[in-house]
């Protein structure tokens, strides 16, 4: 029987460290529904310890997610892990993953710790983990630049003390394909009980080999956990891509030889499910995910796949969950096949009140528009689940006048805590005037950082998905909104931004 390769999504931890893609715990609990549904081995929810936001998203996860392992990060010392194990306490299968920097950069300008304090925290702080859980990751920071003795010494001792993976992060981006994979076969070689645990790999994608290093941490290093996150997100150029790893080690089975538990039919879903929910767009060239994976634009292509679809083609787009028919539903479609549609589309709502509430959305929408898109669907289910949220803030009405020669005007009206609030405001175009009518209420200061919209399925016809990114006090969080008026998808994407600059506590930076 082949070898199995662990999927580790880091999506929620890693991926979420990304300047402005914080989640909010339902948003992560949706999330994590998807990923379980992927049949990922494992997802790693939160650092519980960073937030007392993070230690429930942490627990939501771990009572809710019976089919995948759940991990928190933590610190290598005993509060971070005892916050860990206190929120994985619900787990059918719980993991404390903790970590502490092995670089001597690190050690010596971020921690300030000689080599040897490090090591005996390590040693310490696995000893400790593994007194509370069974299934115990331990990570050395900036692993690849470190020395290799000296980390050699520091993973035979936490494989000693009862570490069951050691995962090998390249932090910083910095490896290349030959040396990555060498690396961690040289690790494997060297240390005398490296069999005693599974070897990991996670590398970050700041030179663009994210996916290529990992791979080459599987195949020349024969590791066999892939840390990953959908659409590579993640902080500066991202983490590796949790479909492009899936999808290599699948279609390229002939090569690495490795049997996988992913169910890929659920990918797209999850890619747009992480897009809507943090603003973070995907490219449309990007390999599995982007609108584009699939397109045959030349005409030669055109001519070659008709004729024979693997002319061109080495996976079909149907196995990762693009649908031929992309028109769904539309204003005659009753409750039963938007249920229907949900399910396919792997929404899961908690309540009947939860599925009538989107339903009445979905009607309206439909009024308004006559083909409704998966894409539109999953929008207004996102939506939907902020609004459960009881948010700060939540659009009610907008109207707005603009005419050539004339400075736009606009009066929105939402509730604070509930309660109505009117704003006014004139400004650049209707969009300025919009958002800064909702200013002259909320005087949140915040500076916009993006602003970017989106036609969610292509046509004008189609929902604007607008992304709006704030900055306060350091803080930066991303707001989302979706209408087929763009105006009001702006002004639902200014609320859902401060929203969360309202609930996101304040962090502990996990690689601070
Ligand atoms: O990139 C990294 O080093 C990490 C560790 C905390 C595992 O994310
Ligand atoms: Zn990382």
């Amino acid at each position: 029987m082949a070898d199995k390769l662990i999927i580790f999504d880091t999506t929620l931890r890693d991926g979420e460290q990304s300047p402005g893609a914080s989640m909010t715990r339902d948003e992560k609990l949706r999330i994590a529904r998807q990923l379980e549904r992927l049949r990922v081995d494992v997802i790693e929810a939160g650092f519980a310890a960073s937030s007392n936001g993070d230690f429930e998203a942490v627990q939501a996860i771990a009572n809710a997610i019976k089919d995948s392992t759940i991990c928190s990060l933590s610190r290598a010392n005993d509060r971070d892990i005892s916050r860990a194990a206190e929120a994985l306490k619900g787990a059918n299968n719980g993991r404390i993953h903790t970590f502490i920097a092995t670089s001597p950069l690190h050690m010596e300008k971020k921690l300030r710790m000689t080599p040897d304090q490090v090591l005996e925290q390590a040693k310490q702080s696995v000893r400790f983990a593994r007194n509370l859980v069974a299934d115990v990751e331990f990570s050395p920071e900036d692993g690849y630049r470190s020395d290799m003795d000296f980390l050699c010494q520091v993973l035979e001792a936490v494989i000693a003390e009862g570490a069951t993976t050691i995962n090998v992060p390249d932090t910083v981006g910095y490896a290349v394909p030959e040396l990555y994979g060498q690396f961690i076969k040289t690790l494997r070689e060297r240390i005398p009980n490296s069999d005693k645990a599974i070897w990991s790999v996670h590398c970050h994608n700041d030179l663009g080999m994210a996916v290529a290093n990992s791979l080459a941490g599987v195949k020349l290093g024969g590791a066999r956990q892939v840390e990953c996150t959908i659409n590579g997100l993640g902080e500066r150029a991202g983490n590796c891509s949790l479909e492009e790893i899936v999808m290599a080690v699948k279609t390229r089975k002939d090569y690495f030889g490795l049997e996988m538990n992913i169910d890929p039919i659920h990918i797209v879903a999850a890619s747009r499910m992480v897009s809507q929910t943090t603003g973070f767009v995907v490219q449309p060239n990007k390999a599995v995910v982007g609108a584009n994976a699939f397109a045959h634009a030349s005409g030669i292509h055109q001519d070659g796949v008709l004729k024979a679809r693997d002319t061109y083609e080495i996976m079909r787009a149907e196995d990762v969950g693009w649908s031929a028919n992309k028109i769904v539903l539309g204003k005659l479609s009753g409750r039963n096949a938007f249920k229907q549609r949900l399910q396919e589309l792997g929404v899961v709502l908690e309540s009947e009140s939860e599925l009538n509430a989107a339903f009445t959305r979905f009607k309206e929408l439909a009024d308004r528009k006559s083909e409704i898109f998966d894409e539109d669907i999953l929008a207004l289910v996102s939506e939907e689940s902020v609004t459960q949220d009881k948010e700060q803030y939540a659009f009610v009405s907008l109207a707005q006048h603009s005419e050539t020669g004339e400075r736009p005007q606009a009066s929105i009206v939402f509730t604070v805590e509930g309660k109505e609030v009117h704003g006014k405001s004139d400004g650049n175009g209707p969009v300025d005037a919009s958002l800064k009518a909702i200013e002259s209420i909320v005087e949140s200061g915040a500076e916009m950082v993006l602003y970017s919209v989106n036609a969610i399925s292509g046509s004008t016809e189609s929902q604007g998905e607008v992304t709006v990114r704030l900055q306060n006090s350091g803080r930066v969080v991303n707001g989302v909104g979706a209408d087929p008026d763009i105006i009001v998808a702006s002004a639902k994407a200014y609320l859902s931004a401060l929203n969360k600059l309202q609930s996101k506590a304040d962090r502990v930076a996990a690689q601070g």
